[in-house]
């Protein structure tokens, strides 16, 4: 897939990158991102309208998500055989300026670089449990290289008291959240009831209808509102998974990007292995809870994702804007 010369390739490749970038996962896939391409270099941007005011008033997930449209344009150049180079942006004017990335220097991408990128539209959340049995040997240290060499730790967590106590951290941050009508408002506007062919949010068919409890279960959000929406069929998965928290060591906007690219990294890693990975980040949007957690079990590294590793039966559906919709200028 190497690039050709010429106004033409630059149109070309600003396309695949961006077609490439959308693909992210983010909070109730708000995708709060756009681009700007302008010649070799493709200017991300985070797109705060589309912040979670409620369940994210500080924007730590919204960066989150940045950061891993951010990895994901990074993985898109090198797939176009050329080495990214990134200019991070920090303009107290502009804060909504994430980065520059730009084609730098020729250099082949490896085979792991290329599988890699084959999994950027094939990966998808899952939600609900796993099928039983271990995960591919080796591949957990896999993960944790990656993260590492985002700057982030992948905490896997071996211990079932923990396991348990992350578990019931998230049913009890579930529940409290849901007593917020504001809360609740945000999950609707997120995933509505269902009709026509949505861009964005979580679609009816991105969840199963219903799920088997896991033990130790961890809770899922709630899209459907007791409307009986969601993906029928499919054998539902009964095992827990490998949990894991994703950490960094501070908690500013370049910790959470950073989180974003070493979450996106790890993902698409585990998904070269058909692994997927369920979320639970409730406990970690109530302020006391992620702080007990911090304190108590991540050797006060900041938690910024909590993440079941598993294979799945069920195949869910995602949905993203177009490219040209989250553009500004030329593609
Ligand atoms: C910061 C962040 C937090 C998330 N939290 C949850 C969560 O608590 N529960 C959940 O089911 N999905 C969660 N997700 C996954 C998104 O809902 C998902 O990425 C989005 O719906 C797009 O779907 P896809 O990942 O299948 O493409 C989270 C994603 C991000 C980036």
């Amino acid at each position: 897939m190497d690039a050709a010369n010429g106004p033409e390739r630059q149109e070309t490749v600003a396309q695949l990158l961006v077609d490439a970038a959308v693909w992210a996962p983010s909070p109730h896939n708000t995708q709060p991102w756009w681009f700007e391409p302008h010649g070799e270099t493709v200017t991300l941007h985070s797109d705060t309208e589309r912040r979670l005011s409620v369940a994210d008033p500080s924007g730590r997930e919204m960066l989150i998500s940045c950061g891993a449209a951010l990895f994901t344009l990074r993985l898109a150049v090198r797939r176009l055989g050329r080495l990214p180079e990134v200019r991070m942006a920090s303009d107290p004017d502009r804060p909504g300026l994430i980065a520059d990335v730009i084609l730098g220097e020729p250099q082949s991408a490896t085979d792991e670089e290329r599988r890699m990128y084959d999994q950027i539209r094939r990966r998808r959340t899952h939600r609900g449990g796993f099928r039983a049995g271990a995960l591919p040997v080796g591949l957990l240290q896999s993960l944790r290289a990656h993260a590492c060499a985002e700057h982030a730790s992948l905490r896997i967590v071996a211990d079932p008291r923990v396991r348990i106590a992350l578990a019931a951290l998230s049913e009890v941050a579930e529940q409290v959240q849901c007593l917020d009508p504001a809360y609740v408002e945000e999950v609707a506007r997120w995933a509505p009831a269902p009709c026509g062919e949505p861009l964005d949010g979580v679609p009816e068919t991105a969840y199963p209808r219903d799920t088997d409890r896991t033990d130790p279960h961890f809770a899922g959000r709630d899209f459907a509102r007791g409307q009986g929406w969601g993906l029928v069929g499919g054998e539902p998965g009964e095992a827990t998974g490998v949990v894991a928290v994703l950490a960094t060591t501070g908690d500013g906007r370049d910790d959470w990007l950073r989180a974003g690219q070493a979450l996106q990294r790890v993902l698409l890693r585990a998904t070269k292995d058909d692994v997927s990975a369920a979320f639970h980040t409730q406990a970690l949007e109530v302020p006391e809870l992620r702080e007990f957690i911090r304190a108590r079990f991540c050797d006060g590294t900041y938690p910024q994702m909590m993440v079941r590793f598993g294979v799945a039966d069920d195949e869910f559906d995602s949905v993203r804007r177009p490219a040209a919709d989250v553009t500004v200028g030329e593609l």
